[in-house]
């Protein structure tokens, strides 16, 4: 059925964006939002500007049409109850439960185990593990792009601990936090979902090393385990008191709001941190409230959908006009590409069309002296969201930010608009699609909030592929394969063996 709605979609008119501007003066009103996040003597909010993108009314309309007919009521509907939406591994997806929105007991278990975490965050901070001044966050992927994130985002004018993440297996990333840490008041987050990934294993036995070589007597004691098996990080020598669990069923890329998210709330403090899942929390409601159009995941997701399937563009761009957010675009990645980049669909049966473009992107103004030229006038069609806030982050001269803005919607505007001329090298052909959200502020409310709308939008686009986003084999063969030239005895196709020969390795 969802064949005749995409044939459907790909017959109708495709009006440029300033005939879209100019056939409809209420646009702006139905296609940029404010939403209002916090409570009224602090209100906050973002507001979601997706009126310089292609839709219309009849592609509005047509795409209301695909959600009805993937069902995505009920998928949403199956994902807040707690149901197993996770097919292929036959697991819930309970993200929302770690912000309060849920099935009953998910979010009472979660209740219990931010509550512990809350404890122990604050009992550091009293000093119960001595004085701690560092905290390095071992973990890779959603165990450590999301603390990364948020650290960066929300701690640059001060923390109460500071955070070094490390993820690579390459000892250059240990060996630059040790460099930037005092060992004697330096503990260690261990953050693994299943506590056997090989690189934060590998950076965890060394990290430890290094405290010992460094005079602490019991540096397992300096350890916060974060984990949704914590048999086996007490297995690995965490004592029990220091082991934070989370449930099975919340996804690693999704981890962020459970004990993952130990050093946010180490760095923010603990209010800070619950803040941070009451913004979440509020775009919950609104994803699980809001229908069609008003529903923004859902209507930037109709808008990826357009830009993906309908006029093939292989990767979409964001870039954060703020330094705050410049690991944004490092999380997306992994966020948008684990979840929907897929070949097959939830029967089984190969997908019908493309399904999760390339994410990428930067910070802006840089990369308006870098990649811009391209979005501006090269031959791929590249959809970008834009991302900034009123508020500055700093407390230089106003000119900065004003510049910085300036900048961001001038970026909007341009690819939009383009420019005739009678040189061809110096027109721009206009009509190129882009999304801004303005935050208010950065703050722990907007920021929960803008993850936790990606979230939404990374499902929303699942639903309408007709996707599971909530699984990732295509990771595991590769781990498979440095697993076995790590055993030895294999043999590989003529070039690995060459590169192996030469690097000495096997
Ligand atoms: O290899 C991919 C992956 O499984 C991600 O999905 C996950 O976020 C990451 O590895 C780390 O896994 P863990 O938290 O179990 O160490």
């Amino acid at each position: 059925m969802s064949e005749a709605v995409w044939k459907k979609l790909q017959g109708l008119e495709k009006p440029t964006l300033a005939q879209l501007f100019d056939s409809d003066p209420a646009r702006l009103d139905t296609f940029a939002t404010e939403l209002e996040l916090g409570e009224e003597e602090n209100s906050t909010g973002i507001r979601f500007d997706w009126s310089k993108t292609h839709l219309d009314a009849a592609h509005v309309a047509a795409f209301e049409e695909l959600a009805a007919v993937m069902d995505f009521a009920g998928r949403r509907a199956a994902l807040f109850a707690g149901e197993i939406v996770n097919t292929t591994e036959g697991r819930a997806a309970e993200h929302t439960a770690q912000r309060g929105i849920g099935k009953e007991e998910s979010v009472d278990l979660a209740a219990m185990y931010h509550h512990r975490m809350a404890a122990i965050v604050e009992a550091i901070h009293r000093g119960a593990m001595g004085e701690v001044k560092h905290l390095i966050h071992i973990g890779i992927g959603g165990s450590a792009l999301g603390p990364a994130l948020a650290v960066d985002a929300l701690a640059r004018k001060g923390a109460l601990v500071d955070v070094h993440v490390v993820s690579n297996i390459d000892g250059c990333a240990l060996e630059q936090a040790f460099k930037a840490c005092d060992p004697a008041t330096t503990m260690l987050a261990v953050a693994s979902k299943t506590f056997t990934t090989l690189e934060t294993m590998t950076n965890a036995e060394s990290a430890i090393a290094w405290l010992r070589d460094n005079g602490v007597e019991d540096p397992y004691g300096r350890v916060v385990a974060l984990t949704a098996s914590p048999e086996k990080a007490m297995e690995w020598g965490v004592d029990e008191t220091r082991v934070l669990p989370f449930s099975e069923s919340v996804g690693g890329r999704y981890s962020l709001w459970s004990s993952i998210g130990f050093p946010v709330a180490m760095a923010l403090g603990w209010p800070d941190f619950a803040e941070f899942l009451a913004g979440a929390a509020a775009m919950d409601v609104h994803f699980r409230d809001a229908d069609g159009i008003d529903n923004l995941p859902l209507r930037a997701a109709f808008a990826d959908q357009y830009y993906t399937r309908l006029l093939g563009c292989q990767t979409r761009a964001v870039f954060a006009y703020d330094e705050r957010l410049a690991l944004l675009p490092d999380y997306l990645q992994q966020l948008e590409m684990e979840s929907n980049g897929k070949s097959v669909k939830m029967d089984g049966t190969p997908v019908d069309g493309p399904t999760a473009p390339i994410t990428w992107g930067g910070v802006g103004t840089d990369a308006q002296h870098a990649v811009f030229q391209l979005l501006h006038q090269g031959t791929n069609l590249v959809p970008v969201d834009f991302i900034a806030s009123i508020e500055p982050g700093h407390d230089q001269a106003s000119a900065h930010h004003r510049i910085l803005l300036s900048n961001c919607f001038a970026q909007g505007a341009a690819l939009m608009a383009g420019k005739a001329s009678e040189d061809p090298a110096r027109a721009y052909a206009g009509n190129r699609p882009s999304a801004t959200i303005l935050l208010d502020e950065v703050s722990p409310v907007t920021f929960g909030a803008l993850v936790a709308f990606h979230e939404h939008r990374t499902f929303a686009n699942a639903v309408l592929m007709g996707i599971n986003p909530f699984d990732q084999f295509g990771v595991e063969l590769g781990k498979e394969i440095a697993n076995k030239i790590e055993q030895g005895g294999t043999t590989f196709d003529p070039s690995t063996e060459a590169l192996l020969a030469i690097a000495g390795i096997g």
